[in-house]
């Protein structure tokens, strides 16, 4: 069997708890966060602005290759990361529902896939991290020496991304928020291309019913034991 990486991966759909999780996760093994994400999101930003016909091939590519993204530490323990596009901070505006359905469609094309896939990887060489999105655990790090994969049902998970956006000053509603929360799942599971899965060894945890507190302990004790 290859190596292990010293890596863990949290994968799941939205609003099933992978930040606030990973974050904690992080902080408790003093690895690096990993927010994939937010990259997706970054791409999706900058595609809008630059008005890019994400059907245009040739376009997409080339835009890619005007694209620098920075991830950076957010400044409250716990906040969200910081994202640098071209060196502008755009930490804020990625983290709307729009921006989210956004990145969803953007992700399914192939050039992004392998242009984000490349960076992630290239941040984990050294190991000490824990990445967080959708294909961390399938993909980018097959070789993690810890996979996690959470699941919760869907009215949680929307009432958890509602909670989540009204304290940090967005205005949502809750029908809305659900119907797009299974659209973004729904085509995030069905593309061809890395999709959404479970990782064959990863641990599945429902966090349903559990509290961040208790979930961060079980994958501490699973990678601790
Ligand atoms: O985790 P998030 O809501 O910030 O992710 C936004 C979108 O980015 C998500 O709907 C799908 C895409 N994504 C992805 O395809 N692969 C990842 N590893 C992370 C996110």
């Amino acid at each position: 069997m290859s190596e292990k990486q010293e890596i863990v991966t949290i994968d799941g759909p939205s609003g099933v708890g992978k930040s606030t999780l990973s974050r904690q996760v992080a902080a408790a093994l003093g690895y690096t966060y990993l927010d994939t994400g937010a990259m997706y999101r970054a791409v999706a930003l900058f595609f809008k602005r630059q008005q890019i016909d994400l059907d245009d091939e040739q376009a997409v590519c080339f835009a890619l290759s005007g694209l620098d993204i920075q991830l950076f530490p957010a400044e409250k323990e716990d906040g969200d990361v910081g994202v640098l596009v071209n060196g502008q901070d755009e930490s804020q505006a990625i983290r709307t529902p729009e921006l989210g359905m956004l990145a969803s469609r953007v992700s399914a094309i192939p050039a992004v896939r392998a242009q984000l896939t490349a960076m992630q990887q290239a941040i984990g060489r050294s190991g000490k991290i824990v990445a967080e999105g959708r294909d961390t655990g399938t993909v980018v790090f097959p070789a993690a020496a810890w996979k996690f994969y959470l699941e919760a049902e869907p009215q949680e998970r929307a009432r958890r991304r509602v909670a989540q956006l009204r304290a940090a000053g967005q205005e949502v509603d809750f029908e809305e928020l659900l119907k797009q929360t299974l659209k973004r799942d729904r085509d995030d599971q069905e593309r061809t291309l890395a999709p959404l899965k479970k990782a064959e060894d990863a641990v599945i945890i429902d966090t349903t019913c559990l509290n961040i507190q208790a979930v961060c302990a079980k994958i501490l004790q699973i990678i601790q034991d």
